[in-house]
């Protein structure tokens, strides 16, 4: 039976309209906009999520979200987790809200802080797919390797294994609850008058989008107040990190840290540096090894770390960034059973479209409101292909295979949101911004590396099956 491709066009479609195109030393460059109705520049880890999904159809395009990136990062090894198009001023919080312009390169402006670093990963599985004579890797290689560098000694700097945040929006989960306890410590009495006026007037999320599906008033006052704080501090990294109410050794970005490090150790082992190799395999181990400590082995999660101040605070709140270490590979087999069971639990996060982002029956738990309860195609995504890294337990294979036919089911029939209702049922199911880039890229990235396989593998199968019983009969 011939496949039908019409979603994988519609999700063309919308990265092809939500693509931007500006000129960059004098050459014409694109990267494709989160989102046309909000997200008008280019943010980090949405690109390279773009881009894993654009290699299988088009490797140069996947290229040049890459090298857009590259583009903003600065003379120390830093990438920020927006780059601006300067043409467009709508965004709030906008580049001069940041103060980073006398730090990002000429013409270039960026946001002062990090994103999940999805970076190596994205790159390893473009590499796998690039033909022999593409050069492209080879080039960037020594930029990835400072950006890897600047992490490591820059946010890591008591070499723990674990990179601490300095906001929230570095985890690309912004108003997780588990940063309620840290984010309460700021008092918002006390944040300057003008930090708020400037919120209430510019922000832009709950005028465009819905306000019950956007992080609530007083959390986006604290997180204009640390952009405030971090601009005055002329973002000088030591001194941030010694000021500010928010470092945090998170489980969401560490997880990410592991998985890249070990790929850009796997790219520079098929290029035979294998000096360079070994180093990022060992820091993938080390921060492997931290996770695992971080274990609470009654609460059955990886603790984060609150390190502001100079405290070692562990952290249990439980959402879904409990699952990110699956993706690198990390839990043992006494982790992985606990966590496969609160993953399939109807109470926590067995919901109807799985996997939301808060545990159901939590208090915290409000069903359309962003990094609070949705269900999100990127955490899907981790968790699937962590899942499969279990090659020899069926039930991991299993549930990566139902959860990757619900995430597509899911995403095919509502379309490309930013996130889901967990409840198939209710009218509300697609949430945040319509026509978004990463669920678009996301989908195609599924179809094509396992979707298609997978009704391969069956349909063998089934043949196989049939032939079987067409002989005992
Ligand atoms: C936003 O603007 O909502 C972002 O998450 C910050 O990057």
């Amino acid at each position: 039976m011939a496949r039908d491709h019409s979603l994988e066009q519609q999700a063309l479609k919308v990265l092809h309209q939500n693509s931007h195109l500006s000129f960059y030393q004098d050459t014409l460059q694109r990267h494709i906009l989160p989102s046309r109705h909000y997200y008008t520049h280019q943010w980090f880890w949405d690109s390279c999520m773009h881009a894993m999904g654009l290699a299988y159809y088009d490797m140069k395009w996947a290229q040049d979200e890459i090298a857009s990136l590259f583009h903003g990062q600065w003379d120390n090894g830093f990438i920020g987790h927006i780059i601006f198009n300067t043409s467009d001023t709508t965004y709030y919080p906008g580049i001069d809200v940041w103060g980073t312009k006398q730090l990002s390169p000429r013409n270039v402006y960026t946001s002062g802080i990090i994103q999940p670093p999805l970076l190596a990963i994205s790159m390893n599985h473009m590499d796998l797919l690039s033909s022999k004579n593409d050069n492209f890797i080879d080039t960037y290689l020594p930029k990835l390797m400072l950006y890897h560098t600047y992490l490591k000694t820059v946010r890591d700097k008591e070499d723990s294994g674990l990179l601490t945040i300095i906001h929230p929006w570095e985890s690309g989960t912004d108003n997780s609850p588990r940063w309620d306890s840290i984010l309460s410590r700021i008092n918002v009495a006390n944040i300057p008058e003008r930090v708020k006026k400037d919120v209430d007037q510019n922000r832009k999320d709950t005028k465009n989008g819905k306000i019950s599906h956007r992080p609530q008033r007083n959390d986006y006052y604290r997180y204009l107040y640390l952009v405030d704080m971090y601009k005055n501090l002329k973002w000088n990294s030591d001194a941030i990190l010694e000021k500010t109410p928010f470092a945090i050794k998170d489980t969401l970005v560490n997880s990410m840290w592991a998985k890249a490090n070990q790929a850009l150790s796997d790219m520079l082992t098929r290029r035979n540096r294998l000096p360079e190799a070994q180093l990022f395999a060992n820091w993938a181990r080390e921060t492997r090894s931290a996770m695992r400590k971080s274990w609470n082995n009654k609460k059955h999660l990886y603790a984060l770390y609150d390190v502001s101040y100079g405290k070692h605070q562990a952290i249990d709140t439980d959402t879904v960034s409990n699952f990110m270490p699956l993706y690198a590979h990390i839990p043992t087999p006494e982790h992985l059973s606990a966590l496969l069971k609160k993953l399939t639990d109807p109470t926590q996060y067995g919901s109807v479209n799985p996997v939301p982002s808060v545990p159901l029956t939590s208090p915290s738990f409000e069903p359309t409101r962003y990094w609070r309860g949705p269900t999100w195609p990127i955490t899907n995504l981790f968790i699937i292909e962590g899942l499969k890294t279990y090659t020899k337990n069926a039930v991991c294979q299993t549930l990566a295979k139902k959860l990757l036919r619900k995430t597509e089911a899911m995403i095919e029939k509502k379309g490309f949101y930013e996130y889901y209702h967990p409840f198939a049922s209710k009218k509300e199911s697609g949430v945040g911004f319509g026509d978004f880039s990463w669920s678009a890229a996301i989908y195609l990235y599924l179809k094509k590396r396992y979707t298609i396989q997978d009704d391969q593998t069956d349909s063998v199968r089934n043949s196989h099956q049939a032939f079987k019983k067409s002989q005992s009969s």
